[in-house]
């Protein structure tokens, strides 16, 4: 069976704006995952695609890895988008990150800088992760009794994080952070660079390659001991990474670093503010923290979507899938499945099971997901043992996105010890 009409509900997943506004998201998504699960979507300027909005569904074509795989549609982005995309690459300067990449060249690539993020690795950076967490809640009392959470403090304290680790000077981090803000956000009219065009995209492209195609050449002349260093020196079947290879490297560690985490802090706090009860619950009980921070992770989804395509004809649910034809995983509405999540639009810092799939699932599963978790350990303890009253001093506001995104704006009016 292949229904390909169009589900006037399916228009969100092209619509970045749709992001910006949960309740009508939410409705969509409800009802898709009721009536609809694998939708066509053919809504211009993007190319036709399935959406697919069940948690087990989203699972299994991620766990058949060969069957859907990354290339050439690894996300939504329009059509002539995906088509300067690809000029770019045959140019060189185009990115190929580790998800853009199928097994097994992106298990190697993958390897390369794993280590870094292994629990090892994590708990070898908790102490210095629990200063920084400290020196932003300070500068939270500091700057009080109000702040815009999200441009004080939920942006810099994870960019801080993911700069040190690869090794980058501080003085780089507010440029890292606009090319990233420029990159996630060519669909915000707050964030995209200058008009937004397809020309405007490419300049905030070819701003990273320029930057990071620097830091390879002083890495392979002067080689330190940061993930910059790893990467840049990293070889495959005895051979260094290509320029392209290594830049995409360092775009996706270093975007997909800070912009995530950012989502997940501020939106998490928004969700304490809006349920007291379980704010209070979390501060009296320290010991629900790891799976408050989970909580926190499924409810914000700050990953929209990842797409694959399928490699032969198949089924998904019983929708007759062409090869060829690409599938739209909708993390968020996963995350929200009736099936799988009891009561899903309760927001509960105790949570157990929380198989939530904001993090993805499978070989492309977030090489920085406990990178992550002990991000939002680290800030919540010291934030949550410190905080004597908050409240909402204005709106929040979301980004329009269609891939990542969160909160712009948390203002609050509060009092810390
Ligand atoms: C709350 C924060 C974060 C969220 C929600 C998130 C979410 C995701 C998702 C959904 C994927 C794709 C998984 C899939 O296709 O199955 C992913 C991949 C990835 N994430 Fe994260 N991420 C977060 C934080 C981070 C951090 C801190 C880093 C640090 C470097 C990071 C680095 C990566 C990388 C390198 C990949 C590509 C992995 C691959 O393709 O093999 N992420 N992330």
């Amino acid at each position: 069976m292949s229904n390909r009409t169009m589900d006037e509900a399916a228009r969100v997943f092209a619509d970045p704006k749709a992001y910006a506004d949960d309740v009508r998201l939410h409705e969509a998504l409800t009802h898709l995952r009721a009536n609809n699960p694998v939708a066509w979507v053919d809504n211009r300027p993007y190319r036709p695609f399935w959406a697919i909005t069940k948690h087990a569904d989203i699972m299994a074509i991620e766990r058949a890895n060969e069957l859907f795989i990354s290339e050439p549609r690894p996300l939504l982005a329009t059509a002539a988008a995906d088509d300067l995309a690809k000029e770019q690459l045959a140019a060189g300067t185009g990115l190929r990150t580790l998800i853009h990449m199928d097994d097994p060249h992106h298990r190697k690539i993958r390897a390369i800088g794993s280590d870094w993020f292994r629990p090892k690795a994590m708990r070898d950076l908790k102490v210095r992760v629990d200063e920084l967490a400290k020196r932003y809640v300070d500068k939270m009392r500091d700057i009080g009794p109000e702040c815009d959470f999200v441009t004080d403090i939920a942006v810099h304290f994870p960019l801080y994080v993911i700069m040190s680790l690869l090794g980058l000077p501080e003085d780089d981090y507010g440029r890292m952070h606009k090319l990233t803000q420029e990159m996630f956000g060519g669909d915000d009219d707050e964030y995209k660079r200058d008009g937004g065009s397809l020309e405007d995209q490419l300049a905030v492209l070819l701003d990273f390659f320029a930057y990071f195609s620097k830091l390879t050449a002083s890495r392979r002349e002067h080689p330190t001991d940061d993930l910059a260093s790893a990467i840049a020196n990293g070889l495959i079947d005895g051979e260094p990474l290509s320029d392209v290879d290594t830049v995409s490297y360092y775009v996706i560690v270093a975007s997909a670093g800070h912009d995530t985490t950012k989502d997940a802090i501020s939106g998490g706090l928004l969700a304490l503010i809006e349920n007291p009860a379980e704010l209070e619950r979390l501060q009296r009980d320290p010991g629900l923290m790891g799976t408050a921070v989970e909580e926190m992770v499924r409810w914000t989804t700050p990953v929209k979507e990842f797409m694959r395509t399928a490699t032969e004809d198949t089924t998904v649910r019983g929708v007759d899938i062409a090869k060829g034809e690409s599938v739209y995983l909708a993390y968020v509405s996963g995350n929200r499945d009736e099936e799988v999540f009891t009561d899903p639009f309760r927001f509960d810092v105790s949570r157990d099971p929380n198989k939530h799939v904001a993090f993805g699932y499978g070989i492309h599963f977030c090489l920085g997901a406990a990178l992550a978790r002990m991000e939002m350990n680290s800030l919540f303890t010291e934030l949550l043992s410190r905080l004597e009253s908050i409240e909402l001093a204005g709106t929040p506001e979301l980004q329009a996105t269609t891939f990542v995104g969160g909160l712009k704006h948390l203002p609050i009016r509060y009092s810390l010890k």
